[in-house]
């Protein structure tokens, strides 16, 4: 994997209009012989928030992981054009990850878990209490600090694995799947609760998702890969004037968004068949 630094000169102005994330022509060859992503190029802004959409099996987890660097590419370069990189070539304590399962501890208390990540950057309990409860009280769990995970629903235990996530303020939340196994109802409220914290926190977010809806409901780009091997079938950018809430979600805007992105998937998938 390659990494740039940024000149030494960069002013923060000139930092934030750098992009945030850049990967070019990556390749991504398991030792299987599975080819997961070829060619891959997708530059990220500070800020956005990108919905990853397509077809089971496409990369878009590779992808993720690669970017986490929880993998290495086989060709191609990922940089970091506005972060101090370190040995790894990753901007460390700039990522955080949000899975699919909430992966708690279940023998530790939900303040505990939340400390993990400052854990293991030294920071004692202590320490992180005033920062530990903040993050808390933004996903709403101020009041089950000392709950255990089996207290906890489905809904309330993500919500403590995103303030996992968000406990290290990280620049860059990848979100893979997060809220696939939740009810319609629980995962609303996460989408509008994940919404309003990018607004207030201006982070970037990269968000793994099966469902054209939640992707049209929460991004301001959606990128729609290609199966086998993976890379960007389409760029979409969703503008729209219209505040992310109920009203929107019945709006003829937002109709017309799941639409197009619904077409560009069906698109990818064709795609993919013609190529074999
Ligand atoms: N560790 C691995 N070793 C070998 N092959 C792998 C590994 N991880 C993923 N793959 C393969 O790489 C391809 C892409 O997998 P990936 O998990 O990135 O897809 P995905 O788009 O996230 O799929 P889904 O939507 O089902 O989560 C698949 O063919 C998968 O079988
Ligand atoms: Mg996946």
């Amino acid at each position: 994997m390659t990494s740039s630094q940024p000149t030494p000169s960069a002013t923060p102005a000139e930092a934030r209009r750098r992009p945030l994330v850049a990967m070019k022509q990556v390749s991504k060859v398991f030792s299987s012989g599975t080819v997961a992503l070829s060619g891959m190029t997708l530059t990220v802004e500070s800020g956005e928030f990108i919905s990853l959409l397509g077809p089971s099996g496409c990369g878009k987890s590779t992808a993720l992981r690669i970017m986490a660097g929880l993998g290495d590419v086989s060709s191609g370069t990922i940089d970091w054009p506005s972060s101090r990189i370190n040995s790894r070539g990753l901007p460390e304590g700039d990522i955080s990850f949000v899975f699919q399962e909430p992966t708690l501890m279940p023998w530790k208390n939900v303040f505990d878990n939340v400390h993990l990540p400052l854990k293991l950057r030294g920071v004692s309990k202590a320490a992180a209490r005033a920062e530990i409860m903040a993050v808390l009280a933004t996903v709403g769990l101020q009041d089950f600090a000392e709950a255990y995970p089996r207290e906890l629903s489905g809904g309330m235990k993500m919500r403590v694995s995103i303030a996992r996530a968000l406990v290290t303020k990280p620049k860059l939340l990848l979100m893979d799947e997060p809220f696939a196994a939740l009810d319609e109802i629980t995962r609303q409220k996460l989408n509008d609760d994940v919404l309003r914290l990018w607004k207030e926190t201006g982070i970037t977010v990269i968000f793994v998702t099966h469902s054209v809806f939640e992707s049209a409901y929460l991004s301001n780009r959606i990128v729609v890969m290609k199966a086998r091997p993976g890379r960007v079938h389409a760029d979409l950018p969703l503008v729209t004037s219209l505040e992310r809430d109920a009203h929107y979600r019945t709006s003829e805007e937002y109709r017309q968004a799941c639409e197009t992105v619904s077409h560009s998937l069906i698109g990818a998938i064709n795609a993919a068949k013609e190529d074999h």
